[in-house]
């Protein structure tokens, strides 16, 4: 169900914009809403916009342009674009003698998690509508950080992320991932500052200031993205590099160093990297995200920078999406899977090439654990334990998507085991290949796996339980089993642990990051306040990396180890990546003075997160809806 907006939305338009509306637009109906987005791109569809947009830290907002070359399937009168809590100064037509004129338009109501519709009247000889426009303080795909939550601390940063309904909320937009278009754009930024996007991207700072981008190939609105900050860049291969502010830039360099031997990998199974160059952009810690796989430049979250490379196969998941999500994307939301289960899967056959089976299968171990511990918090009956999911309006953001990722990758791995590695790669290839800079739909998908891979065999197709795989809740019984040595040794030290060793007596010798997560999560609950702190003295875990924070913190919590709450404070205020947090807020919140505390930090952390987080943690803290002020 698409709930009513907070009236807050309401109160930001100025008057003008509903005058306007009022005066000019009463006869155009407010369409409804279908995938999230109020566009009928089948109707009339954008193929290609120019952006032209100021960005003013000063303000905190983004105004300009953005101009639509309209592809009118149908005749239409009306294109409708999705908005959230932009302001719209006017609307332009240009005819296609290159004649402009006023054109009527109006700025519907406003619902939840949608926003409202801006439709424009257009005549049959209409080739382009020009939107004039800024964004408001509401714009939930926008993040404005201040100097201090930056590495440099001196100059201010704003950076988007789009996926799932937020691009409209900085673009007028038709928001809808079944429609892709061109773009190019005109950034003007502070002197000093370096604007990228997800598009052909400047390796130096330009001296005024203004920054011209276009992306050839057409993309989904998801992955419109745009960051402007103090940013520095560093080759890594021939076709890859990083950026990043100057105080991390060559920390990054060394730390995703494997950029170009990922690149190939999954080349040599899945044919060409079609984007040209493919470089990471890593972000201040509020980012809310592990990554981003926005086209050509991948946001990252800064806690990958770890120092040991041990986090990168967050990297080459982003990277796996240049194949499954932006070269064959989701047509709707409840295709999500397609996406995510895809790239989790090619994730780990690079993860697999380049350190091992054995690294890749603790990653699925570790994924069919997040399996377990979902369908204990939403039932394992739940809808959003199949593969296609009817989100029937909840908030994309908000829906549980472990089994998208991992019940996706499984499902894969299942298929890869089955049917034979060579002749499975074979398929994916193909499958990449007829659907190139197109979408696909669950339905489509089944049916293009059975005509290529199956023939008219309809029988294999069922022992595969194929059907069941997409469409029940749960894990179907012919999923693979998946072991790992090291983890083995791993739960021999946690029962050593458990008889009663002392941390000094554990053998943790070679641990990685994914070895302490696997101890940290099944230590029984909740430990003595002693054995935590003989742990923590032993193995600095309050100060470990953030990913192994997310398994210590809670631990520390069940057991009110209070000498490390100190550190969950520094944790929480500086890093915004939901994954990370959330986990520690969750702990938090199941005790009356847990909750307490959680408020208190978050009111000091709430300015640093990106709304997606805020979202998220208020749930949590606030599940009776009521807002932290
Ligand atoms: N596309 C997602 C991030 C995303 C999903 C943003 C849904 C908004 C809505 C990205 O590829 C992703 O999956 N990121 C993961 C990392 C990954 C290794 C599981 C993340 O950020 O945790
Ligand atoms: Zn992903």
């Amino acid at each position: 169900m698409i709930r009513k907006a907070a009236a807050t939305i309401i109160t930001v338009l100025p008057l003008f914009v509903l005058s306007s509306c009022g005066k000019k637009g009463a006869d155009i109906k407010s369409p409804a809403v279908e995938n999230y987005s109020y566009s009928r791109p089948g109707e009339v569809a954008v193929s290609h916009m120019d952006l032209d947009l100021d960005v003013d830290f000063t303000q905190q907002v983004i105004s300009g342009t953005a101009a639509f070359h309209l592809d009118n399937k149908t005749g239409a009168s009306v294109v409708t674009f999705d908005t959230w809590a932009l302001l719209i100064r006017d609307v332009v037509l240009e005819d296609d003698q290159g004649r402009e004129t006023q054109a009527r338009f109006v700025v519907g109501d406003s619902l939840a998690i949608v926003g409202r519709p801006l439709s424009v009247r257009i005549e049959p000889n209409t080739r382009r509508v020009t939107v004039r426009y800024q964004t408001t303080k509401e714009a939930e795909g926008l993040q404005w950080v201040a100097p201090a939550a930056t590495a440099g601390k001196k100059q201010p940063y704003v950076y988007t992320q789009s996926q799932t309904v937020h691009a409209r909320s900085w673009v007028p937009c038709q928001d809808t991932p079944a429609l892709r278009f061109t773009y190019t754009a005109n950034i003007h930024v502070p002197k000093g500052m370096l604007a990228l996007m997800s598009a052909q991207n400047p390796r130096e700072k330009s001296p005024d200031g203004v920054y011209r981008f276009e992306m050839m190939q057409p993309v989904p609105s998801y992955l419109l993205a745009l960051a402007v900050g103090n940013i520095e860049y560093r080759a890594i291969g021939p076709r890859s590099g990083v950026y990043s502010e100057p105080e991390v830039v060559d920390k990054a360099k060394w730390e995703f160093a494997d950029l170009e031997k990922m690149m190939k990998t999954a080349e040599s199974l899945y044919g060409p990297y079609r984007w040209g160059q493919y470089d990471v952009l890593v972000l201040p810690p509020s980012f809310p995200f592990g990554g981003m796989e926005n086209p050509r430049l991948t946001f990252l979250t800064p806690v990958l920078v770890a120092g040991d490379r041990s986090l990168v196969s967050v990297v080459a998941h982003e990277l796996a999406h240049s194949w499954s999500g932006n070269l064959v994307t989701n047509a709707t939301w409840n295709d999500f899977w397609l996406n995510e289960g895809i790239t989790t899967y090619i994730e780990r056959r690079i993860d697999e090439a380049l350190y091992g089976r054995e690294y890749a299968d603790m990653q699925t171990i570790m994924g069919m654990r997040d399996m377990a511990l979902e369908a204990n918090e939403i039932g394992k009956d739940s809808k959003f334990t199949a593969l296609h999911v009817d989100y029937a309006g909840e908030n994309p953001d908000e829906v549980p998507s472990t089994y998208a990722y991992e019940k996706g990758a499984l499902f894969m791995r299942m298929m890869e085991d089955s049917l034979g590695r060579a002749h499975w790669d074979k398929f994916l290839k193909q499958y990449f290949d007829d659907h190139a800079f197109k979408t696909m739909t669950t339905a489509r998908f089944e049916e293009y796996l059975k005509q290529n891979m199956f023939a008219a065999d309809t029988t294999r197709y069922a022992s595969l339980k194929v059907h069941e795989w997409i469409h029940d809740p749960g894990i179907p019984s012919n999923a693979p089993t998946v072991k790992s040595e090291r983890f083995e040794k791993v739960d021999r030290q946690i029962a050593f642990f458990k008889s009663g060793a002392r941390a000094s007596q554990l053998d943790t010798r070679g641990w990685t990051t994914l070895e302490w997560q696997r101890f940290l999560d099944n230590l029984p609950s909740p430990l003595s306040a002693e054995r935590l702190q003989d742990l923590d003295e032993t193995y600095h875990l309050s100060t470990a990396n953030a990913v192994v924070q997310r398994s210590w913190f809670p631990a520390v919590i069940a057991a009110k180890y209070e000498p490390a709450y100190p550190a969950i404070e520094a944790f929480l205020t500086t890093i915004g990546r939901r994954y990370l947090v959330r986990p520690v807020y969750l702990e938090l919140a199941k005790t009356p003075e847990g909750l307490e505390f959680a408020r208190g930090v978050y009111q000091k952390a709430k300015a640093g997160y990106h709304p997606i987080t805020q979202t998220g943690i208020e749930l949590v803290l606030y599940p009776d809806g009521k807002k932290a002020e």
